[in-house]
């Protein structure tokens, strides 16, 4: 039966971390997967999630199954981060919350669920994207649309041909966005742009579907999600994807949560037995350990605070870095503008380098990123930041 499969090509962005694991040159520098560093390379768990972890573990009396939507206090605790107490609030008749198996689970049962519901959605992700995105609401047999998004030549947001692209689409389609921390750009869109979106959408009867994979990655919990936050007070209809992998650092726990906000609340609680049934369907329930973290982090007014001025820090080194870099390109090469890196947020920019220079980046230079080009400024180090710029002019120049 299995004898007809062909050996597939390596995933784009994890694919880089088993070539650079494989690359046996000291000097080799990993920027590819979204993972945060600290200055030793490391990616750390944060003091307060380990406290919370380790208060759990002593505490907990049982491992019997907890269900299909998964931890209820982590449901609402991470809808209440995420909007905003206020909202949450306003909101919670409204809102159909399920925990998943991190945000990509959230993606894939959003968009299951949106299969259930109208099976001829389309939905149309900004160009470019997250490269899993496609492969994650495509295999759920949804058509997937671009819109357009990033301008190369000035490595911002393209906001008016964005606009008037979602203009012309079909009431009821489907827009995905991302909160914060574009991925793999780094553009993201300002405060009138998101005022400007939120109105196109709700008249345009269009439903966002936003990915908030970076809450407090870009510059803090609250600036990152004023935008979702404006288009949550307005459209009747939303979709939400969220991770708990960066912000409280439990990647590998698989941690996030799918939360729709329905046009009434008989609406919420039919979508919430369809999320149950999804999920029961695909794997059950989600993994308890890291939403039971997230929760205690959540709830826990002195662990919370540690854990916000952890964040912060993580954003100051990354926005560090992303200056480190430029200064360091800007110095060797004054001809050239870099000021888009310290512009960018979270972790990604664009280097706009063809596949001929990928390659030579990582096959001639031992740097690694993704094979469009993306890099993950949390890589780069004092330490690794010279032979960094070095390569990237060298494969720059030569393209
Ligand atoms: C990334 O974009 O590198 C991260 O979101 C990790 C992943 O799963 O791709």
């Amino acid at each position: 039966m299995f004898e007809r499969l062909e050996i597939l090509p390596p995933d784009p962005i994890l694919g880089v971390t088993a070539a650079y694991r494989a690359d046996p040159e000291p000097a080799k520098v990993d920027l590819g997967v979204g993972v945060y560093r600290d200055e030793t390379g490391n990616t750390p768990v944060p003091a307060a999630v380990r406290e919370a972890e380790r208060t759990l573990l002593a505490a907990q009396a049982s491992k019997s199954y907890v269900g299909p939507a998964g931890n209820l206090e982590f449901n609402e605790r991470i809808v209440e981060l995420a909007l905003g107490p206020g909202l949450a609030t306003a909101l919670r008749d409204r809102t159909a919350t399920i925990q998943t198996v991190g945000g990509c689970g959230a993606l894939r049962v959003g968009a299951e669920l949106l299969r259930v519901a109208s099976p001829g959605t389309v939905i149309h992700a900004s160009e470019p994207t997250w490269a899993n995105h496609e492969p994650l609401v495509g295999s759920s047999g949804l058509a997937l649309r671009r819109y357009p998004y990033y301008d190369p030549s000035s490595r911002g947001v393209d906001f008016d041909r964005t606009l008037d692209h979602l203009a012309q689409l079909p009431p009821g389609e489907v827009v995905l966005l991302h909160a914060c921390c574009h991925n793999p750009t780094g553009a993201d869109l300002d405060a009138a742009q998101w005022a400007a979106l939120a109105e196109l959408l709700e008249r345009r009867g269009l439903v966002p579907f936003v990915d908030l994979a970076y809450q407090g990655f870009g510059d803090d919990l609250e600036t990152d999600v004023a935008g979702l936050r404006m288009l949550a007070a307005r459209v009747p209809t939303l979709l939400l994807a969220i991770s708990c992998s960066k912000n409280f650092g439990l990647y590998r726990e698989r941690a996030g949560a799918l939360a729709i906000v329905a046009p009434d609340a008989a609406t919420a609680r039919a979508i919430a037995t369809h999320q149950a049934r999804t999920a029961r369907r695909m794997y059950s329930m989600p993994p308890d350990h890291g939403a039971a973290i997230a929760a205690r982090v959540m709830g826990d007014a002195p662990l919370r605070s540690a854990w916000a001025a952890e964040l912060a820090g993580m954003v100051a080194r990354m926005k560090s870095l992303r200056a480190l870099l430029a200064g360091r390109l800007a110095a060797r090469r004054p001809d050239r503008d870099f000021s888009w890196l310290v512009r960018h947020r979270g972790m990604f920019s664009l280097l706009g380098l063809d596949a001929a220079a990928i390659a030579r980046l990582r096959e001639q230079e031992h740097v690694y990123v993704p094979p469009d080009g993306r890099i993950n400024v949390a890589g780069v180090s004092e330490e690794n930041v010279d032979r960094v710029a070095e390569a990237i002019l060298r494969v720059l120049d030569l393209q």
